[in-house]
């Protein structure tokens, strides 16, 4: 970094390249395998960069995305074949994180991004006008303004569209010839921008999302779909909590410990018993409430229990940090879900001897509000 960086105000969130600029520079540095055109680096070292692990020179690449390597080794595999990948799966399963480290690691760069919402104009997948050059000069090519994707064409880059699904159905089909014809026609010009080798989409879509834009068959067929599942075990979802948590906490510079380990075991087994609508012994079972319960509820949950320890407790994190927070994204629907966590709270955690703090966290919260 040089001396101007450093005294800038610092960014709040770097985006993927910047923050593993150097994991990045270095899986660059051995990787000798053939890499796709204008990839900046080869399968392997994408997946390496994704999967984390050892490079030969001994540098330690962190693990981004934890779970199936087969997963990811097809996610890798389908960019660099014609067609896009599509993430699919629950909310908070990491799509946009995994979308955005592999746009980092294969195009360098993450921020070429549609974000997706009901109002998503086609101006967004194609291209806007410079109104004031329009009215001044007519159209032309100074007066266009390139979109994400348009740019990505130009650049052999990847795009990435977030919430496919939530596009009208009638803006997403503009995304049929770019992807099967690698072209992006501009009628007013009577031109078209034909696409570099490299460029390729990345969509994420979220299958629990009412109202949303089934994608059509025809757009479907561009796509390989992946599909990005919950933890399979108490274990590996521990981790992942851990591992974000213990790097949001840095980044937010909270300055409180994570030894209490065990704060979260319990979280994440409240968020994944009431998910399964099953206690984890497989005893009791259990009404699931409204909300998802996904890992990132989870991720959020320990933050805000780092933060209230940080600046209102001792600097550990305890049963009455985590409490506030839990039950809030446990109960999303006042009526039904509060039922289903008094239900949770009276027959299951009341009954763990060792969860003793949290039940009279939980109580005394609910009491206090
Ligand atoms: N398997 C996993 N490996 C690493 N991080 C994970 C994993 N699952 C969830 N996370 C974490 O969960 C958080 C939320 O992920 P993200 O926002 O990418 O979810 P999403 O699938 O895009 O959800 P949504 O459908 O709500 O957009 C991220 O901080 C991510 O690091
Ligand atoms: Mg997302």
């Amino acid at each position: 970094m040089t001396d101007a960086q450093t005294a800038a105000p610092e960014i709040l969130r770097a985006h993927a390249e910047t923050a593993y600029a150097d994991e990045l520079q270095a899986l660059a540095a051995v990787d000798d395998r053939p890499r796709p055109p204008s990839w900046r680096l080869s399968p392997w070292a994408v997946a390496t960069y994704i999967l984390g692990g050892t490079l030969p020179d001994g540098t330690q690449v962190s693990p981004k995305y934890l779970g199936s390597t087969r997963l990811v080794e097809i996610a890798v595999a389908s960019l660099a074949t014609d067609r896009g990948l599509l993430l699919l799966g629950v909310p908070g399963t990491a799509k946009t994180w995994l979308g955005e480290h592999l746009a980092a690691a294969i195009s360098g760069t993450s921020t070429l991004v549609v974000q997706g919402t009901a109002g998503t104009p086609e101006e967004a997948l194609r291209y806007g006008w410079n109104y004031a050059r329009l009215l001044a000069d007519g159209p032309s090519r100074a007066a266009l303004v390139a979109g994400p994707v348009m740019r990505a064409m130009e650049s052999g880059s990847l795009v990435r569209v977030e919430e496919l699904t939530r596009i009208p159905s009638d803006v997403q089909d503009s995304l049929i010839t770019i992807m099967s014809e690698k072209t992006l026609p501009i009628p007013e010009l009577n031109a078209e921008v034909q696409a570099i080798k490299g460029f390729n989409v990345i969509a994420t879509a979220n299958n629990r999302d009412k109202g949303v834009n089934d994608l059509s068959s025809a757009l479907r067929r561009r796509f390989n779909t992946v599909v990005l599942p919950l933890p399979d075990s108490l274990d590996q979802e521990v981790e992942i909590v851990t591992t974000r948590v213990r790097s949001l906490g840095a980044a937010l510079e909270l300055p409180a410990d994570l030894a209490a380990l065990s704060e979260i075991r319990r979280v994440v087994t409240v968020m994944r018993e009431l998910r399964a609508g099953v206690t984890q012994d497989q005893r009791t079972t259990l009404k699931s409430p409204s909300a998802t319960l996904s890992t990132a509820e989870a991720i959020s949950v320990m933050t805000n229990g780092l933060s209230l320890a940080a600046h209102f407790g001792d600097g550990s994190v305890r049963a009455e940090d985590v409490a506030a927070s839990l039950v809030g994204a446990v109960v999303k629907d006042p009526v039904q879900d509060r039922v289903i966590w008094q239900e949770y709270l009276e027959t299951v955690v009341r009954n763990r001897p060792e969860w003793k703090d949290l039940y009279r966290a939980c109580r005394d919260f609910e009491t206090s509000n």
